[in-house]
Parts: structure tokens; C-alpha cells; sequence
């Protein structure tokens, strides 16, 4: 099948790339000419495992090609998919500004026939602002239908490749049967709804998880206030069938680029249909709160951050990506540096993208060697899981200056730090 993806952010190039690897003729278009100069050389301008190497082969075998062309993209394609951004607005609802730029662009060239395929995170009902957009230049032999995504970053093409579930969101069965085609290759249940219970279904699911990520917080602060440990509590509620061990990461609340702005959408779209009491708003509003609070802790625990030297490891949101959207060493950097600390950071991957976005200065450098990161340290901070932080032998940078470490995942082994001298802090039980 002919398919062009629109927007090859990390939901494009990936959907581009399997799609073309099920020997589909696919064209990945941007408007970011840049990116696109970098694709076309098989380069993948963010880290994710496996998306290279792909992109490589595909391209190698003639079935993905990138453009910044909408002419050349639209013109043949039977299935158009809008993969574009949809940051939310200063009040919180979905920005569509980029969706509706898209579908205004891919009009004039759509041809008879072709479905626009929305898989950008939009609320219900906004199909029909693209039909509406359409329909004014004239189009009416076209089908339209929401395919939301549920990738999720470093683990993107994998994700892709073997999907839990494949949701198509139409209202034609000639919609559903193009579609259902097209994704009979990945051997994945197809669930057919309609667009705003596929909508829905993309918006519950992150909201979804950010409250249970939200909900194991709240019960870790109160461990704090006795002698339990979250993590023991974990393993005791996770025995129940209906509750289960997985997806409990106590910390500093959820990041990223999709949970704290589906959320807030969420949030947005309740009170924009009369049902602002709810749930999501909270939910929004404790993970606002939760880094501030860790921090007022953790400067309790040092005695305060003026001339500490402090070493972040981990910089990205989570491991396996160098995406910095909403990480927690953006806010957890500038309050150190704030409240007069010296911040020495390490990440294995997202050095680049950090630097874009953090400052270097004499108070703030990030580094590319965790050991260099910790030397001369007075508080360790491990901030991100990832595996070369969570494996490191930190007796190699055992020094009596260095007093804490704050394990704001929970993954680092207490007992062996405790026994190398260090003091050891986790989330959802008391300091050692
Ligand atoms: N990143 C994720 O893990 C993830 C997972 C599921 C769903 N989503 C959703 O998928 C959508 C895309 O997310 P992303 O993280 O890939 O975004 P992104 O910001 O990484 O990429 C968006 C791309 O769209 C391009 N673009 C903007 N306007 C354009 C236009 N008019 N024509 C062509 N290209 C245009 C941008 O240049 C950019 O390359 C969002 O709605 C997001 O909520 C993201």
C-alpha cells in the first residue's frame, strides 16, 4: 500500500519505518528540512534502539523515502497518517495547530479515495475540524479515521513491530477495511471503534498510568511518615490479581512527552464539558507539586544546598532515550542551582539534548563520565534508571566527602551503599 506519514517526530519515523518494513511503499514528510536532510542519510536525529538500523534497510530496499514535498508525499497515497505534535496551550487543551496545518497542507493533492489517518493524541470531535478543512477546498471522495498511537520511547520500535493492540477509530466500513488491511501484518488485535472511543481510549490509557504512578506517591509519602517501605508494600498488594507487580515506580512523579500534557488535556476537555471536579485535575496538579516537595526534603537532609557539589545522574526522562520533555533534572537542576549548589551531571546518551536545554556555566556542566560526574561529590543523586547508573560499583567513587545518595527510583542496592559509608535515601521509606 501507498502510504505517506506526516511528521516524522519519534511517533512518524518509527510508524514510517515498520510500516515500510511490511513491504509497504511509504514517504515520511516534515516541514523540519533539517531533519529531513538527516533521515535521508538513514540518520535518526534522537536516540532510540533499533530505529537506525531499521530506517537503514528500509531505505537500502527502495520502501521508505523522506520528503519535505507535500505534493510529492500526498499525491499517491492511499493512507495519509498525521503524526504531527500536539503540545497543550497555556490553559492545558491540545494545541491542534500543527494537525490543522497538515490537513490544510495535504488537500490540494489528496487524491480520490484516501484515508487521512490522524495518530496525534487529539481530543474527541477533532475529525471533524479536518473533514470541515477538506470539505471547504472542495474534497468529498476521502475517509477519515483516528489511530492513536502507543509507543512508548525507548522501547519504540519493538513496541511498534508487536503492538499489544491496533485501535481503528471510523465510522465506514470502507475506512475500516482499508485500514484493517494495511495493519493485518502485524498479527496484533484489531479493535474497531468509533474515532472519539479511540480518542478516549489513547487519553485513559496515559491518564491511566500517571494515576497509578500518582497513586503509589501518595501511598510513598506516607510510608515516610511510619516504618513501611513501599516497596514491600508493592509486593504485597501486587500479589492480588486484580492489582498486579507491574508498572510501580514510586519517585518523582511521571515525565516525558506524552503523560503530563495528556493529562492536562484531559483535564482541559472535563472542564470544557461541565466536569472540572474530577480526578485528572488533581492528578495534574499533585505531579506539578511532587519534585518542589522532594526537594524541600532532600535539602532538610543535607542542611541546605549553598556550596554543596552535587552530582544528577541521568538526565533524560527515563532510560533508553535522550528525549529531555518534562525530565525531572530540569526542575531538580535549577533548584539546586538556585539554593547555591554546584551540579556536576552525567548522562550516557542525552548529553546533547541536555545541553540544549540546560545551560552550561562554571555552577552547572554535564559530563560524559559518571565517575567524573561523583568525584568531589557531597550528594549523589541517581535521578534515571538507566543501566549504566543502576549497575555502577560505587565504591570506585567512595570519598569521605560524599555524604548521601538520593535513590529517587528505588534501584540501587541500599545495603551494599550503606556498608561503603554512604547515607541512603529512597522514596517511601525512612533514610538509612
Ligand atoms: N512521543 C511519544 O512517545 C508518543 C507516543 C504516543 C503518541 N504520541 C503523540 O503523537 C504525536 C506526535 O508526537 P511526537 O513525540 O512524535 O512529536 P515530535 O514533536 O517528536 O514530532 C512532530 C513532528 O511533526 C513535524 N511537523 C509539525 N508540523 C508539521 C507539518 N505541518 N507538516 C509536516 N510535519 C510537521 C515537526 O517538524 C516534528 O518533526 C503527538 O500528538 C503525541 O502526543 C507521542
Amino acid at each position: 500500500m501507498r502510504v505517506t506519514v506526516i511528521g516524522t517526530g519519534f511517533v512518524g519515523v518509527v510508524t514510517a519505518a515498520v510500516l515500510s518494513s511490511f513491504g509497504n511503499q511509504v514517504i515520511g514528510l516534515d516541514v523540519d528540512h533539517e531533519k529531513i536532510a538527516k533521515l535521508k542519510q538513514s540518520k535518526v536525529p534522537f536516540f532510540e534502539p533499533g530505529l537506525e538500523e531499521l530506517l537503514t534497510v528500509q531505505q537500502a530496499a527502495g520502501n521508505l523515502t523522506f520528503t519535505t514535498d507535500y505534493q510529492t508525499a500526498i499525491a499517491a497515497a492511499e493512507v495519509i497518517m498525521i503524526a504531527v505534535g500536539t503540545p497543550s496551550t497555556t490553559a492545558g487543551g491540545a494545541d491542534l495547530k500543527y494537525v490543522l496545518a497538515a490537513t490544510e497542507l495535504l488537500t490540494p493533492f489528496l487524491k480520490d479515495g484516501a484515508v487521512v489517518a490522524l495518530k496525534s493524541t487529539v481530543p474527541p470531535g477533532t475529525l471533524s475540524q479536518l473533514e470541515a478543512i477538506m470539505m471547504k477546498a472542495g474534497k468529498h471522495n476521502f475517509f477519515t479515521a483516528s489511530l492513536p498511537e502507543f509507543l512508548k520511547e525507548g522501547a519504540a520500535v519493538e513496541d511498534t513491530l508487536h503492538p499489544d493492540r491496533i485501535v481503528i477509530g471510523a465510522t465506514t466500513p470502507k475506512t475500516f477495511e482499508i485500514l484493517r488491511r494495511l495493519h493485518q501484518p502485524f498479527k496484533a488485535p484489531i479493535l474497531e471503534v468509533s474515532p472519539e472511543s479511540a480518542q478516549m481510549a489513547k487519553y485513559a490509557a496515559n491518564a491511566y498510568l500517571a494515576t497509578r504512578i500518582t497513586f503509589i506517591n501518595q501511598i510513598a509519602d506516607l510510608c515516610e511518615s511510619n516504618q513501611a517501605n513501599v516497596q514491600e508494600v508493592i509486593a504485597v498488594i501486587g500479589k492480588d490479581q486484580r492489582i498486579g507487580q507491574h508498572y510501580w515506580y514510586p519517585g518523582l512523579g511521571y515525565g516525558g512527552s506524552c503523560f503530563p500534557k495528556d493529562v492536562k488535556e484531559l483535564a482541559y476537555y472535563s472542564r470544557q464539558v461541565g466536569q472540572g471536579e474530577n480526578l485528572f485535575n488533581k492528578i495534574a496538579q499533585l505531579n506539578d507539586q511532587r519534585i518542589g516537595q522532594m526537594m524541600k526534603k532532600y535539602a532538610q537532609l543535607v542542611g541546605g544546598w549553598q556550596g554543596k557539589q552535587v552530582a544528577v545522574l541521568g538526565l533524560s526522562f527515563k532510560p533508553n532515550t535522550d528525549d529531555m520533555r518534562e525530565a525531572p533534572s530540569l526542575k531538580v537542576i535549577p533548584t539546586l542551582l538556585e539554593q547555591g549548589a554546584t551540579v556536576r551531571a552525567y548522562d550516557p546518551q542525552a548529553l546533547e539534548s541536555a545541553q540544549k536545554v540546560l545551560p552550561q556555566s562554571e555552577s552547572l556542566r554535564c559530563l560524559d563520565s559518571l565517575v567524573a560526574a561523583c568525584d568531589q561529590a557531597d550528594v549523589i543523586f541517581a535521578l534515571i534508571e538507566w543501566p549504566q547508573i543502576i549497575s555502577f560499583d560505587f565504591s570506585q567513587v567512595r570519598a569521605a566527602k560524599t555524604q548521601w545518595i538520593f535513590d529517587t527510583r528505588n534501584q540501587l542496592n541500599q545495603s551494599t551503599l550503606t556498608n561503603l559509608g554512604y547515607k541512603y535515601a529512597a522514596v517511601g521509606q525512612a533514610p538509612l
